[in-house]
């Protein structure tokens, strides 16, 4: 029986990677805050694909529920980890409060460092297992706190693989653009503006990701407009960059 624990698995992106897996035989450990949520998906999943499903009621920007899942990851009973969850936040740096920064950093990276640890190790003494990473085409644009986390996510999977070749044991960043999914809902983004063609859904990221993953890839990037828009980026200027990125910084913000 393989396992797989998804943080963040009961929407939006983490929820088609608990699907994705489901459907391939996974069973599931699935980590979020709310436990009603948890419990109904966790039945959903058990009567649709036939899995068993744990719940970890955790709140991941929270030392000792950190701890708590880092210690379910350690076991080594894991085939799968896919460190997803994490939110955004509306405003700029200075406008907000520093502890809601903070917390956001908690979740988007040192979550994804620890709980990387705990099951790079386990897996690493078995000589299997897959960590997905869930980044964002943001990490490559200058867009705030939240970019700059991602871009760390994106360089701290690189360099887990890197250290882990050979060892039987494969690191993948994924990294979308915009997904729908309750992310900008949540953050209080008006997104009505961008076309539907920015759009991709949960379930495409999810399976390519699992497929980049299974194919050996470091990088996943999902949809061929961000393939494009990624490789643009990696070699513009970073003034451009920036340029680019203040422009639709602010934009985003008038029309919140
Ligand atoms: N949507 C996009 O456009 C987009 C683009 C690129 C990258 N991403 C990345 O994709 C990942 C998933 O986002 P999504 O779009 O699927 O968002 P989502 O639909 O809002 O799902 C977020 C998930 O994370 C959980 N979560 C949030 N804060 C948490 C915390 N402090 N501790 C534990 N679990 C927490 C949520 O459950 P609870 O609220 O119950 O805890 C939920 O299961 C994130 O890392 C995000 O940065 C999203």
């Amino acid at each position: 029986m393989t396992r797989a624990l998804i943080t963040g698995g009961t929407s939006g992106i983490g929820l088609a990677f608990a699907k994705a897996l489901a459907s391939d035989g996974y069973d599931l450990v699935l980590v979020a805050r709310t436990p009603t949520t948890l419990a109904e998906i966790k039945s959903e999943l058990e009567r649709e694909y036939g899995i068993t499903a744990e719940t970890l009621a955790a709140d991941l920007s929270k030392r000792p529920d950190l701890d708590a899942v880092a210690e379910r990851a350690s076991r080594g009973d894991l085939d799968a980890i896919v460190n997803n969850a994490g939110y955004g936040l509306r405003g700029t740096f200075l406008d907000n409060d520093l502890a809601a920064w903070e917390a956001q950093d908690d979740v988007l990276t040192r979550a994804v460092m620890v709980l990387s640890h705990a099951a790079g190790r386990a897996m690493r003494d078995r000589g299997s297992g897959m960590i997905i990473n869930v980044s964002s085409v943001a990490g490559y644009t200058t867009m705030g706190v939240y970019a700059a986390a991602k871009s760390w996510t994106t360089v701290f999977s690189e360099a887990l693989a890197t250290e882990l070749a050979g060892t039987g044991v494969h690191v993948t960043a994924v990294l979308p653009g915009f997904v729908h999914s309750e992310f900008h809902r949540r953050a209080g983004l008006n997104m009505s503006w961008l076309p539907a063609a920015g759009w991709l859904t949960a379930e495409h990221v999810a399976g390519r990701g699992l497929s980049d993953a299974r194919a050996g890839k470091t990088l996943s990037i999902p949809g061929a407009v961000y393939q494009v828009a990624a490789r643009v980026a990696r070699i513009a200027p970073r003034p451009l960059i920036r340029g680019i990125s203040g422009g639709f910084a602010s934009r985003r913000i008038k029309s919140n």
